[in-house]
């Protein structure tokens, strides 16, 4: 079996991208070091994977690159997962909203093209909780109408919503998966944990947006990466489906987790509520649960544990400061 993973060198592309190597699949791995964080973190994550002899790796943006060789690439593979995209919910309004509609809605649509006509078994896509925005109920099903409330969000249900007109036209077997605020080892900097779990080490305050009391149905990555396959592998075929975590915990609840797991004190630095952030998610799982036998297994305190882990044991390498306590 022979897959192509955009984003191979992002958080959850690089874990995709081990765990089909573990399954024995050749991967096409794509990525092109966009600098919205450090590409040094991105290229670290390539260094896990770029020996391994069933990997091909190709520095390639999707928005320019020659329809021709994304076709040739493509022709090679039965799967293709589609994580690549410009992220970041609070940083997508202004001027930068240009870069979302390249790199989620624009990159997107010219890989579906490539992919027209091709005996492909899955083409998986990466969408998002965002397009929710305030949903009208919690926990919000693949139902509910999408109401996104970021031009990030937006951007995520365009390229979704274009990935289902490929299949629903042209028969490109598109599967969208709606992440829920995915955690875990190599979380991206911008992220809430990723930021606060440095901010402790470093005896910081660490920023909370709003109240706190915001939720979130956050995901361990191995869930999010183990959904991922089985979108591929199952049956399911031209829907938008759930990706959560399993239950609906606050800012402040991770926090008090994380001052147990750290045993370090933490002080809190209030910041407004940024526009775009939804106040809470929530996934409903019944339909993943029955087209993918997704069932999450990893805790929140689990998880956070690994992903603290993780930071302590390459902190040094990205220069992060770590207090004296
Ligand atoms: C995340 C990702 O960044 C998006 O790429 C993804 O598409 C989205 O999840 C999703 O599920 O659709 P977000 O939920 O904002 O977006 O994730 P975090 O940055 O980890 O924030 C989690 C929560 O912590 C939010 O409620 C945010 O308001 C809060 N937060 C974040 C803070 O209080 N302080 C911070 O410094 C950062």
């Amino acid at each position: 079996m022979k897959s192509l993973i955009t984003g191979a060198a992002g958080f959850i592309g690089s874990h995709l991208t081990e765990a089909l190597l573990a399954r024995d699949h050749e991967v096409i791995a794509l990525d092109c070091f966009t600098e919205y964080y450090d590409p040094g973190r991105k290229r670290d994550n390539v260094r896990r994977f770029a020996h391994d002899p069933r990997v091909e790796f190709r520095d390639l943006d999707l928005a320019v690159a020659p329809p021709t060789l994304l076709t040739a690439l493509l022709e090679e593979c039965e799967y293709v997962f589609h994580l690549a995209g410009q992220p970041g919910v609070r940083a997508s309004w202004g001027d930068d909203f240009q870069i979302y509609l390249e790199r989620n809605v624009w990159a997107t649509q010219r890989l579906l093209e490539a992919a027209r006509g091709l005996p492909l078994r899955k083409f998986v896509m990466a969408s998002s909780s965002s397009v929710y925005g305030d949903a009208e109920r919690y926990p919000t099903t693949e139902h509910d109408v999408p109401t996104p409330i970021s031009p990030y969000g937006v951007s995520k249900l365009a390229a979704e919503r274009l990935g289902l007109a490929y299949w629903r036209c042209f028969g490109v077997p598109v599967v969208a998966l709606r992440y829920f605020t995915v955690y875990g080892p190599r979380q991206r900097p911008d992220m809430a944990f990723t930021k606060f779990i440095g901010a402790i080490m470093a005896d910081q305050p660490v920023s909370v947006y709003g109240d706190g009391r915001q939720t979130r149905d956050f995901t361990f990555v191995s869930d999010a990466v183990e959904a991922t396959i089985s979108a591929a592998t199952h049956e399911v075929v031209g829907e938008a489906l759930n990706v959560g975590g399993g239950s609906r915990v606050s800012v402040l609840e991770v926090l008090h987790t994380l001052r147990g797991i750290l045993e370090r004190p933490v002080a809190i630095e209030w910041q407004p509520a940024p526009a775009g952030d939804v106040r809470n998610t929530g996934a409903d799982l019944t339909r993943s649960r029955v087209a993918l036998d997704y069932q999450p297994q990893v805790s929140l305190a689990e998880g956070l544990r690994a992903q603290a882990a993780w930071w302590i044991e390459t902190a040094a390498a990205f220069g992060a400061p770590v207090g004296s306590r």
